[in-house]
């Protein structure tokens, strides 16, 4: 039985490396394309605050990414100890400085700066992490707006693996205001065309609540949290956790686990994305996304 079910079932893998690399290479086609006719340089600035290890990677992924399609990157510094105010000075000076198109805080932010309120002092205009409300609220009513990247980049992996999505159950997995939330708004949306369901951890039933599912995306950020009777046969699996856990087996001494039990639940899936390698390089890509958008004008006229 076991042999029949794996031959009868072909499991894709999703290549987000792959996908990536694309779209990287067509936005530094885009990017030449613009300078050669005597555009300006898109241009991405960071302001990174402290020293903490996830942040500081990445940070520095993004400037990286941003050298390798040909945008100019700016990164901005401060200490653990930076005032709220010195903070949000500097983001309205970013607000102002015409050469920039976009730029990110990069969150989290200590405990004595509110977060809320940094994000609602970035100008819409030039928020390419689309956490601003007024981006939130413009893609909520299918407005033109900065999509929030680990959404806007499983939308592009649905789209470009030509994965059916109308009509079909879609069950988002977490509720957070920048994967869960808005990936199960655009799920909804008429180019998409699901039915979703937003599971959670009060959700009643949550097993057969997955099991239901066509399409599972599974934000909960809890390692292996999903198992293979959770799963409906011949499912779309997406899986955005990346929690860093202790291994010995590589140089850094950690490695990133995704929140799907990847080796069971995949030989039931038609198209599952691993970890690492699936969505978290389309997140990166989708920053690069906005800004150029951005750069473009093609959100705000
Ligand atoms: N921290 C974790 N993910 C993100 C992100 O996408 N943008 C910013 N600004 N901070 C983050």
């Amino acid at each position: 039985m076991a042999s029949w079910r794996l031959s009868e079932n072909s499991m894709n893998l999703i290549d987000g490396n792959k996908v990536a690399a694309e779209i990287k290479q067509e936005i530094a086609e885009e990017v030449k394309q613009i300078i050669d006719n005597g555009g300006k340089q898109p241009h991405l600035a960071a302001i990174l605050v402290g020293h903490d290890g996830g942040s500081e990677t990445y940070v520095a992924y993004k400037i990286k990414d941003c050298e390798a399609v040909g945008f100019k990157s700016s990164l901005i510094r401060y200490e653990d100890d930076v005032t709220e105010e010195e903070l949000l000075a500097k983001v309205e000076e970013l607000n102002n400085d015409d050469d920039l198109d976009g730029f990110i805080v990069q969150l989290p932010l200590p405990k004595h700066i509110s977060e809320q309120k940094v994000i609602e002092a970035i100008d819409p205009k030039k928020d390419v992490d689309g956490f601003h409300p007024i981006n939130v609220g413009r893609m909520v009513i299918g407005l033109p707006s900065f999509v929030s990247a680990t959404p806007y980049g499983i939308v592009e992996l649905l789209k470009r693996y030509n994965i059916e999505t109308s009509g079909k159950n879609c069950v988002v997995l977490g509720r957070s205001n920048i994967v869960g939330r808005p990936m199960s708004v655009l799920m909804s949306q008429k180019a998409i065309n699901a039915t979703v369901t937003v599971a959670h951890s009060r959700t009643a039933n949550l097993k057969e609540v997955c099991a239901n599912a066509d399409i599972l995306i599974v934000a909960m950020g809890v390692p292996e949290f999903v198992t293979a009777d959770m799963v409906k046969e011949g499912a779309v699996v997406i899986d955005v956790g990346t929690t860093r856990v202790k291994s010995d087996k590589t140089k850094s001494g950690w490695k990133l686990k995704g929140d799907v039990l990847y080796d069971e639940v995949a030989p039931k899936c038609s198209y599952i994305t691993p970890v690492p390698g699936g969505v978290g390089p389309m997140t990166r890509t989708s920053l690069l996304l906005n800004t150029l958008l951005s750069a473009k004008k093609e959100i705000y006229k």
